[in-house]
């Protein structure tokens, strides 16, 4: 479990400011929501987060830690990409496995682990089936345990449930929900869609012009928005549920 805090992070793609001074912090075991329109940098901040992109400025901390210069491995971060980024090669144990066989884990305790996150997924019977063979609830749920199995300190999710049905929706969410609370793990949740936001942020974070405009409990965001910006994003959300 680690504290996250930018200051000052910035990120340009060719001519284009994409990140432009983030300072942002999130708390030990903290559900936090990214929300914000569609192109706004919500998975580039991922990236950085996770070090597969440089920031042009800033700094990035876990805990105390400096961690700019700090390798991906070294920053043990569970991912689930924005279309799960699935292995279509290798099956469903394979998959979960591959964070661990990479950090050269012995087999046995691959096949364990694997096994306890298949059981905590709901993913028993479909250890052998290939991946291209599951329903997308199921694939996310692969993508997430495969990301859990490494028992990072930090887990980020790109928009887990936009491929997903809407009838599936509120099953994952709530087991997401549930994981990260049994696991006590530090989340950064991305989506687009502020009602899925309400239902599972302890804090929700609002991008807007390459910043975090305002980040907030959600009755906080309701009651007191920053900005112009914050009031009309959040007149999106569904009211009475
Ligand atoms: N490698 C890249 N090179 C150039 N531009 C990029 C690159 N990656 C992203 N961008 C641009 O940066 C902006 C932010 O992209 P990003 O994927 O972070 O947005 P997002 O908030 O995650 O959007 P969405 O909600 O659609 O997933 C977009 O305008 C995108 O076109
Ligand atoms: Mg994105």
């Amino acid at each position: 479990m680690v504290t996250v805090k930018l200051k000052e992070i910035g990120k340009n793609f060719g001519e284009v400011k994409i990140i432009n001074g983030v300072n942002w912090e999130i708390l030990k075991g903290e559900l936090m929501v990214l929300v914000g329109p569609s192109g706004c940098g919500k998975t580039t901040l991922l990236k950085i987060i996770l070090g597969v992109l440089d920031p042009d400025n800033g700094e990035i901390y876990f805990n105390q830690k400096l961690m700019n210069k700090v390798s991906i491995s070294e920053r043990n971060v569970g991912f689930v990409p924005q279309n799960f980024g699935l292995f279509p090669h290798l099956n469903v144990n394979e998959n979960i496995g591959y964070g661990l066989k990479m950090r050269n884990i012995p087999k046995n305790k691959i096949e364990m682990l694997t096994n306890k996150f298949i059981g905590m997924l709901k993913l028993e019977g479909l250890g052998l089936r290939a991946t291209n063979q599951l329903s997308w609830g199921q694939r996310q749920r692969v993508a997430l345990a495969r990301a859990l199995a490494i028992e990072p300190s930090l887990l980020l999710l790109d928009e887990p449930l936009s491929a997903v049905d809407w009838a599936s929706r509120k099953e994952i969410t709530d087991e997401i929900n549930r994981m990260q609370k049994r696991l006590r793990i530090t989340t950064i949740y991305v989506t687009h869609d502020i009602n899925e936001a309400f239902e599972i942020g302890d804090r929700i974070a609002v991008m807007h012009d390459g910043k975090i405009e305002q980040c907030d409990r959600a009755e906080c965001l309701i009651k007191t928005p920053k900005s112009n910006f914050i009031a009309a994003y959040l007149k999106n959300r569904r009211v009475g549920k």
